[in-house]
């Protein structure tokens, strides 16, 4: 299928996990797909995975960086002459106990997981402004819902996306542009390599599925928020979680 054909698309982070998946589903629909990433060797890397589904470029990014954000903004839209979508997915997690948090820790979650999305978001914009439409799908979590241990600065950061997207949403609706929240749940991503292949974790049983959750069924809910089929949808969260969030079941209960 091709119905993203034409369409320009950005995903942040896109050198792995999710994002190189987001990169695949759009690339597979016709999109020229953006892999934005730090990480310059893995974005070229992904981009020849990315080529074998369709059309993929790259550009080194810092997300925490406006000057480097509004760079890629630039660049983007003079190579291409449009922006159409943005996935804000670019995500780092710092897990340690509260009080081991140092200013630093707390810092550079907040000015990636929050901040990032923002100055991305802020940079493009005006080209989607420019176009009449776009789509922001930003790349939240299970825990922008609950608390998780260990985590402060991270749920905290993820908390504020889910405020942000909504704000964006009134903010940039009269500019024809939707502006939604993915929120995954435990994901076999680099990020959580240790644990998705230790025998003895459990994360994925833990949920009504019954199974960890792959960077696919992530894309395929990014894909959908991309479509011209969701323009009814904005400032809305779309947990991708196997359940986890909105299920829970006592000892005994599923005997
Ligand atoms: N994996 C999970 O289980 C899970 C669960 C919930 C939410 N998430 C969220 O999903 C998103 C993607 O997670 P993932 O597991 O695919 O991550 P990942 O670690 O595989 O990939 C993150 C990418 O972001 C890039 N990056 C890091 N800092 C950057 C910066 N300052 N500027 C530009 N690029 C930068 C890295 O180079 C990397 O390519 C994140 O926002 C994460 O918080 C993941």
């Amino acid at each position: 299928m091709n119905r993203l054909n034409g369409k320009v698309a950005i995903v942040t982070g896109g050198a792995s996990g999710i994002g190189k998946a987001m990169c695949v589903a759009f690339a597979r629909e016709g999109a020229n797909v953006v892999v934005a990433d730090i990480d310059e060797g893995k974005a070229q890397a992904a981009v020849v995975e990315i080529a074998a589904h369709g059309k993929a470029t790259s550009i080194r990014v810092d997300v925490t960086d406006s000057a480097s954000t509004n760079a890629m903004a630039r660049d983007i839209h003079k190579q291409f002459g449009r922006i159409d979508i943005l996935a804000n997915n670019v995500g780092v997690r710092i897990v340690k106990p509260f009080l081991d948090h140092s200013d630093a820790d707390w810092n550079v979650m907040i000015a990636t997981n929050l901040t990032g999305p923002f100055l991305c978001a802020r940079a493009v914009v005006p080209f989607m402004k420019q176009g009449g439409s776009g789509r922001i799908i930003n790349t939240a979590s299970i825990a922008s819902f609950v608390g998780r241990p260990n985590r402060v600065a991270y749920v905290s950061a993820k908390a504020g996306l889910l405020g942000m997207t909504r704000a964006m949403a009134i903010d940039l609706g009269g500019m024809g542009i939707t502006v939604n929240a993915l929120a995954p749940g435990s994901i076999n991503s680099p990020m959580n390599a240790s644990q998705a292949t230790d025998e003895e974790n459990n994360w994925g049983k833990e949920t009504p599925v019954g199974r960890w959750g792959t960077p696919e069924d992530i894309a395929n809910a990014a894909l959908f928020l991309a479509l011209d089929e969701s323009s009814y949808i904005t400032g809305a969260e779309l947990k991708v979680d196997g359940g986890w969030v909105s299920t829970k079941a006592r000892a005994g209960e599923l005997d």
